[in-house]
């Protein structure tokens, strides 16, 4: 396999982006890279600072203070914000249903797309997004865009949360999954699309090693190995 290429992978939420992501980079010795946990860290940070998610003006004020590291560890990826690992509060409902307002701000869009580059300067990388295969890295070797019906991806999140002993509603999911993606794809900003070269996948029916394997083929293709 020719080393260090760049694996885009996007679509909306629970599509099934970062668990496949995980599994390709493993496979490869690539680096997984999730943008979206460097958006809901800075979220946190706001909700912590009462900052008024909405002004614009407020959060770019903090951004050049604010570090986030994303770090590879045995538990999966560690994501350290201002030194303090954050990996577990930057999933809470609060952040995960304020995020998408911090997303569609210019200047922080701006900012997190130079570190994304930054981070993937060196190849060997499957980062997942919503504009990865737009904007982040409109040349990357390899674009997937990942979907899912709403109902589907409801009952992912939902099994999830279960399965962690927490309390959950498919029906307030299912409306909040569908809130985020109506703000992710209406933004003004790099919302969330296709890239006009990506493959789609849509795993409504597919389980997880299926995609995997899929994705597997278009990196072999791609590459032409
Ligand atoms: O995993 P899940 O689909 O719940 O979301 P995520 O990937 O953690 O992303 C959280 C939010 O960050 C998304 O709903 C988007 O608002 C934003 N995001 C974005 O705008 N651009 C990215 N490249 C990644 C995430
Ligand atoms: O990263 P994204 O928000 O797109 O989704 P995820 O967190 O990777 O996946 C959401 C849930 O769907 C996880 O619990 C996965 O195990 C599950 N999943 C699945 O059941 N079948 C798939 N083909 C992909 C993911």
């Amino acid at each position: 396999m020719k080393n260090n290429i760049r694996i885009a992978i996007d679509g909306p939420a629970a599509a099934g982006k970062s668990t496949v992501a995980k599994v390709v980079a493993e496979r490869l010795s690539y680096i997984y890279i999730d943008t979206g946990a460097m958006y809901r860290a800075l979220t946190l940070k706001c909700l912590n600072e009462n900052i008024d998610l909405e002004n614009e003006l407020e959060v770019t004020k903090i951004l050049p203070k604010t570090s986030i590291q994303l770090l590879p560890s045995e538990k999966g990826q560690q994501v350290i914000l201002d030194n303090k690992n954050v990996s577990e509060e930057i999933r809470t409902s609060k952040v995960t249903n304020n995020v998408s307002l911090i997303a569609k701000l210019s200047s922080v869009r701006d900012e997190m797309v130079k570190r994304q580059q930054i981070l993937a300067e060196d190849g060997g990388i499957v980062m997942d997004g919503r504009d990865i295969g737009t904007h982040v890295l409109p040349n990357a070797e390899v674009k997937i865009f990942m979907l899912a019906s709403v109902e589907e991806r409801a009952r992912r999140r939902y099994e999830e949360e279960i399965s962690k002993g927490y309390d959950s509603n498919l029906e307030v999911l299912k409306e909040e999954i569908a809130a985020r993606d109506k703000i992710d794809s209406e933004r003004e900003f790099a919302p969330l699309r296709k890239a006009s070269d990506a493959i789609e996948i849509d795993s409504t029916h597919l389980s997880i090693d299926e995609v995997v394997n899929r994705i597997m083929e278009i990196v072999r293709e791609r590459v032409g190995q």
